[in-house]
């Protein structure tokens, strides 16, 4: 315990301002060139130089016209793609100095992804598709099996256990992903623009799971999407124009 453990309990927000950062990113950039090798030209700059500081159990979201490079920014702070210039810290890492395979255990143990179309497997169960991220770093199975019927049932899907996802609604299916992202307690969530394909009532239901996640566990929240009014039941909203915050 530390001592911002009295804060945390009258107020929430001064706890953000006094833990930890959990993102970190100076003059992060990324650029796109066409082409390969010797023919490689027009370079498309998309972040052009993106400060930002996350703390540990913030809820934030982020906002900007559909190529702004929102994706993008997501995609970096979740590494799954590198940027071309800056410095990105996640947990006080300096996770552009990580190999291939480091790169892999660190999201597996600090990181959930939510992409806006669900990319679960379409052979497996809903029980199986949560249990994944368990399963791949060595949990046993009896064990990840029990976990994801807890979380499903968190998020709702308690008869659903056996279905697939060709068998569930797109909420249903979005609530799977959500679990799936959610098994491994990250400390970190990235969703990107997770309720783009779902109506209104779903969308916000997925809001609400977010905001309870983040009460009870003190999950930091980055989340991208179109909504206003849900990203108004953050903490925190950025907006990203051209490459850049503003
Ligand atoms: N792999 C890529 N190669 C070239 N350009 C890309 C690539 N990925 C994204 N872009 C370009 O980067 C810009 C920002 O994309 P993105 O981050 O997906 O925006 P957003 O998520 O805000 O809609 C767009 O103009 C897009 O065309
Ligand atoms: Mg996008």
């Amino acid at each position: 315990m530390n001592d911002t453990t009295i804060d945390q309990v009258t107020d929430h927000k001064k706890v953000h301002q006094t833990s930890q950062p959990i993102v970190n990113c100076t003059n992060l950039k990324k650029s796109y060139s066409e082409g390969t090798g010797r023919q490689a030209k027009l370079v498309t700059e998309v972040l052009k130089g993106v400060d930002l500081t996350i703390a540990q159990g913030e809820q934030v979201a982020i906002l900007g016209q559909s190529g702004s490079g929102k994706s993008t920014l997501l995609h970096l702070m979740g590494m799954l793609d590198e940027p071309t210039e800056g410095q990105l810290f996640i947990n006080n890492v300096d996770v552009t100095q990580l190999s291939d395979d480091k790169k892999a255990q660190f999201r597996n143990q600090n990181m959930g992804f939510i992409y806006q179309f669900h990319h679960l497997l379409t052979e497996f169960s809903a029980l199986e598709n949560v249990a994944m991220p368990l399963l791949i770093s060595g949990v046993v199975r009896k064990v990840a099996l029990e976990k994801a019927k807890v979380l499903l049932e968190d998020v709702g899907l308690g008869h659903r256990l056996s279905h697939n996802p060709s068998q569930m609604s797109g909420g249903e299916r979005q609530r799977v992903a959500i679990a799936r992202a959610l098994v491994n307690n990250p400390s970190l969530v990235l969703a990107d623009e997770p309720t783009g394909n779902l109506d209104k009532k779903n969308a916000e239901h997925v809001f609400d799971l977010f905001l309870k996640l983040n009460q009870q566990s003190n999950t930091t929240l980055v989340v991208v999407t179109h909504d206003l009014l849900l990203a108004e039941r953050f903490d925190r909203i950025i907006q990203l124009d051209d490459g850049v915050i503003v």
